[in-house]
């Protein structure tokens, strides 16, 4: 028999203590079971759509931020919100303000689309997760808070605190909008309450893996801490050029082999997880690839003596890709997610 106990999905004590019936026809759908499948078809397309879209453009915005401070450009444009006072500093375009003037606006879509996001999770609540509008919420507090760092930034002529604080806000935003766009790309395959069941149910969780998993998380996101406070010191080019601030670089390095080595693991473990799951494994195994380029791109920098900005602002994008692949088995893992069912359990769809 499936239960139609996802969490997701219920609402209130009606739709979690309504099996369906096995072998039987459905019972006639109640107001509170309909709602789910009236969600309008087009917003099932656009909801991934925009999501998608949005963990592209936050590990983007994450980039251009990169670039922007290996470029020397955080102060290109002077003010705060505008740039010279005006929307598009046609005057002063060079690639500098181009890039810190392309950051803000990447940002304020990422705040339009999250604000889009957020109305919409309201507005449709009664057919949507229960979860949709308090992750959407926490994101878009995430991005008003990141803003005024942003502002900070500035106005502080990029002080080493505000400027690490505004890369690891960024990251964190990585993660939730990455396990939110996964989160909802399983709840909108699901079955919904009252349609006739379609499909497999969701996997249970081993416990092992949802021990594990917040491990690299932590380790990844405090080495990115590390990087981060190093970076926005310039730490590693003081260590070279006049042998201070080297102890920044020393932690940074230690740091790498606790988070490469957890992730590393996570990759090692999903091999044993079960078939249903492939997807994952797939993710895990991702991440083990970009933790091992990472190192790649670490120690070349490094070697490099930080001269090539290239290979310092793609250490940063895979360090987005990587939070971004960890949000995302995050989203698909995290309880609340699988249901309390056997899997291969028929139901007769009638
Ligand atoms: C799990 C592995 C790692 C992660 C997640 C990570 C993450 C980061 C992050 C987020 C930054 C800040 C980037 C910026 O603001 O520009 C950074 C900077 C840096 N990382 Fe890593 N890192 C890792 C491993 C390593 C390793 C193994 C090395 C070298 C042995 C290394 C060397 C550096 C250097 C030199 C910088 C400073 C770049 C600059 O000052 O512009 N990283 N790292």
């Amino acid at each position: 028999m499936v239960s139609l106990q996802s969490p997701l999905f219920s609402r209130g004590s009606l739709a979690v203590d309504t099996p369906l019936p096995v072998r039987a026809q459905p019972p006639p759908p109640t107001p509170e079971l309909s709602i789910g499948p009236a969600l309008p078809h087009s917003l099932r397309r656009a909801l991934p759509l925009l999501t998608g879209h949005l963990v592209v453009a936050l590990v983007a915005l994450v980039v251009i931020g990169g670039t922007t401070r290996v470029m020397e450009a955080g102060l290109a444009c002077p003010d705060w919100p505008l740039c010279y006072g005006a929307l598009l500093p046609g005057h002063q375009m060079n690639l500098q303000v181009f890039l810190e003037w392309f950051h803000r606006l990447d940002a304020f879509l990422v705040g339009l689309a999250l604000l889009t996001l957020s109305g919409l999770s309201v507005a449709y609540r009664a057919r949507l997760p229960r979860w949709l509008p308090w992750f959407a919420a926490g994101a878009l507090a995430l991005v008003a808070a990141q803003g005024l760092l942003g502002a900070l930034t500035v106005l502080q002529l990029l002080q080493a605190s505000t400027v690490t604080a505004h890369l690891i806000t960024a990251l964190v935003l990585v993660l939730l909008v990455s396990a939110l766009h996964q989160r909802l790309l399983v709840a909108l395959a699901e079955p919904l309450p009252g349609s006739r069941a379609q499909g497999l149910p969701a996997p249970v969780t081993p416990l092992w893996w949802r021990v594990l998993l917040p491990v690299p998380v932590v380790l990844v996101l405090g080495q990115c801490v590390l990087g981060g406070a190093m970076a926005s010191q310039w730490s590693a080019q003081l260590c070279f050029a006049a042998g201070e601030a080297c102890s920044w670089l020393l932690a940074h390095r230690l740091g790498a082999y606790p988070a490469a080595v957890s992730v590393l693991l996570l990759g090692l473990g999903s091999l044993a997880l079960p078939k249903p799951v492939a997807i994952w494994r797939g993710l895990a195994l991702t991440g083990s690839g970009l933790v091992l380029l990472q190192v790649v791109l670490g120690v070349t920098t490094l070697r490099l003596e930080l001269a090539v900005p290239a290979i310092t602002v793609t250490h940063q994008f895979v360090a987005a890709l990587l939070v971004a692949v960890l949000g995302a088995l995050l989203g698909r893992t995290w309880p609340g997610l699988t249901r309390s069912v056997q899997p291969n359990l028929e139901v007769d769809h009638g």
